[in-house]
C-alpha cells in the first residue's frame, strides 16, 4: 500500500494536464466544446459528455483533489466549497426523517434546524431512549474529537447503535483527520471534514469534503452538488492542492506539539491559580480513545479559567497565539469561545496548536498563566 505522504504528492499524477511540476492555477469556469461538428450531439441525442464543460459541475484541480482524497481517506470523496456545504450535501442526499445529534459544530446544528423548520425533520439526543426511536434511513451524526473540548466519543458505539436500527452514522472527523483517525475502521458510513482546517492548514481557503464507501452514492452526491452550486471553487482547489503536499508533516507536528503542551498544563495545573480545568483526548482514560486515535491526538484542546473576565484577558497576554476563531493552521490560535458560540461556558478558552517550536509555546503559556498568580 502506498504511504500517506506519497499519495499526497503523487496520487493525482495521472491527472496532470501539463508538464509543470506545480499544478497550475486553473480559473476557467467554461471549456470549449469539440471543434469537430460531427462529434456534437444534442442533449436529447445521448450527448456524450466531454470531461470538462462548466466548473460548477467539474474542473481540473477539483478532480485532482478528489483523486488524492479517495486515496488518503479510504473511500469515494466529494469536494465542496466549505465544510458546511459538505454537511448540507450529506443531509440533502440522505434526507433522514429523524436525526440523533448531540453537541457538535453549531453550523451543522443550524443546517438541521433549517430542515426541521422546512421539512419537519425530527431531532433526538444520544440518550438510549432516543436512539431506540431511530428507524431505517435515519441518521446519527457525531463529531469526534469534539469542538471545542478536543475530547473523543466512541465511533463504534454509535455505529453499532445506528446499524441495529437500519440507520446510518456520519462522523465529522475535522478535529482528527488522517493519519490520526479513520472513522470507517470503526463503522462510520459517511465521513466529513471541514478541509478549511488541517487539510488547508494555512488559514487561507474554505473547503469541505464528504467521503462515502460506494461509488454510486458519490455519483449522486456529485449530481446534487451541481444543482446546489456547492462545488469547491477553482482558486480554492489550487490552494488546497498546494496545502495537501505538506499535510502529513504539518498534522504530525501539530499532534506532537499538542501532546507536549497538554501534558505540561496538566502536570503543572496546581501552579496556575486561574487554571481550573483542561479537556483533551490525551487526558481521557477510556480504552477506545487510544484505539480510535492510534497515531496521535487532535491539535485542539480547551481550558477553563477562574472567571469570564480572566478568559477575556488571557489571549492578550500570549505572544505566540493569535486571538482568532478557527483552527488547523500552521499558526497557533487561542479563542475566548464566548465570542463566537452563544451557548458556551464563558470561562472557556479554545487552543488550536500550530507547528511552532513547542518549547516556545509552552514558555508562552507558562508566562501568561503565571501572570495572574
Ligand atoms: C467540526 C467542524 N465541522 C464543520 C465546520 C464547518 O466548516 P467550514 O467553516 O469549512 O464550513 C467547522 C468549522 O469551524 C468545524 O469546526
Amino acid at each position: 500500500m502506498t504511504g500517506l505522504s506519497t499519495n499526497l504528492i503523487h496520487a493525482d499524477d495521472s491527472k496532470n494536464r501539463v508538464s509543470d511540476i506545480v499544478t497550475p492555477i486553473n480559473v476557467s469556469t467554461t471549456f470549449r466544446y469539440d471543434d469537430d461538428p460531427s462529434l456534437l450531439r444534442a442533449a436529447d441525442e445521448g450527448f456524450e459528455e466531454q470531461e470538462f464543460v462548466y466548473s460548477r459541475e467539474k474542473h481540473p484541480n477539483q478532480v485532482k483533489l478528489e483523486v488524492i482524497f479517495d486515496e488518503i481517506l479510504n473511500g469515494h470523496s466529494v469536494a465542496y466549497s466549505s465544510g458546511l456545504a459538505a454537511f448540507y450535501g450529506l443531509i440533502t442526499h440522505f434526507n433522514p426523517k429523524q436525526v440523533a445529534v448531540g453537541p457538535c459544530y453549531h453550523g451543522c446544528l443550524n443546517i438541521l434546524n433549517i430542515h426541521t423548520r422546512n421539512f419537519g425533520l425530527k431531532q433526538f439526543s444520544y440518550s438510549e431512549e432516543d436512539l431506540d426511536k431511530l428507524q431505517p434511513g435515519d441518521l446519527i451524526h457525531i463529531e469526534t474529537p469534539l469542538n471545542p473540548y478536543g475530547t473523543s466519543k466512541s465511533i463504534k458505539y454509535f455505529a453499532d447503535k445506528a446499524h441495529s436500527k437500519g440507520a446510518l452514522l456520519s462522523v465529522d472527523s475535522t478535529f482528527a483527520p488522517v493519519p490520526l483517525q479513520d472513522p470507517f475502521k470503526f463503522g462510520a458510513d459517511i465521513v466529513m471534514h471541514s478541509a478549511t482546517k488541517y487539510f488547508g492548514g494555512h488559514s487561507d481557503l474554505l473547503a469541505g469534503v464528504l467521503v462515502v464507501k460506494s461509488f454510486e452514492i458519490k455519483e449522486k452526491l456529485v449530481e446534487d452538488r451541481m444543482h446546489l452550486g456547492s462545488n469547491i471553487a477553482n482558486l480554492e482547489s489550487y490552494l488546497l492542492l498546494r496545502s495537501l503536499r505538506s499535510y502529513e508533516l504539518r498534522i504530525n507536528k501539530q499532534s506532537e506539539n499538542v501532546a507536549k503542551i497538554v501534558k505540561f498544563l496538566s502536570d503543572n495545573k496546581k501552579n496556575f491559580k486561574i487554571l481550573k480545568d483542561l479537556t483533551h483526548s490525551s487526558l481521557q482514560t477510556e480504552d477506545f480513545v487510544k484505539k480510535q486515535l492510534p497515531n496521535g491526538f487532535g491539535p485542539v484542546f480547551s481550558i477553563f479559567v477562574e472567571s469570564k473576565e480572566i478568559a477575556k484577558q488571557l489571549p492578550s497576554r500570549l505572544k505566540y497565539f493569535h486571538h482568532a476563531t478557527s483552527l488547523g493552521g500552521v499558526e497557533s490560535l487561542v479563542e475566548w469561545r464566548a465570542l463566537s458560540d452563544p451557548h458556551i461556558d464563558q470561562t472557556l478558552l479554545r487552543f488550536s496548536i500550530g507547528v511552532e517550536d513547542p518549547n516556545d509555546l509552552i514558555n508562552d503559556l507558562d508566562q501568561a498563566l503565571s501572570s495572574f498568580n
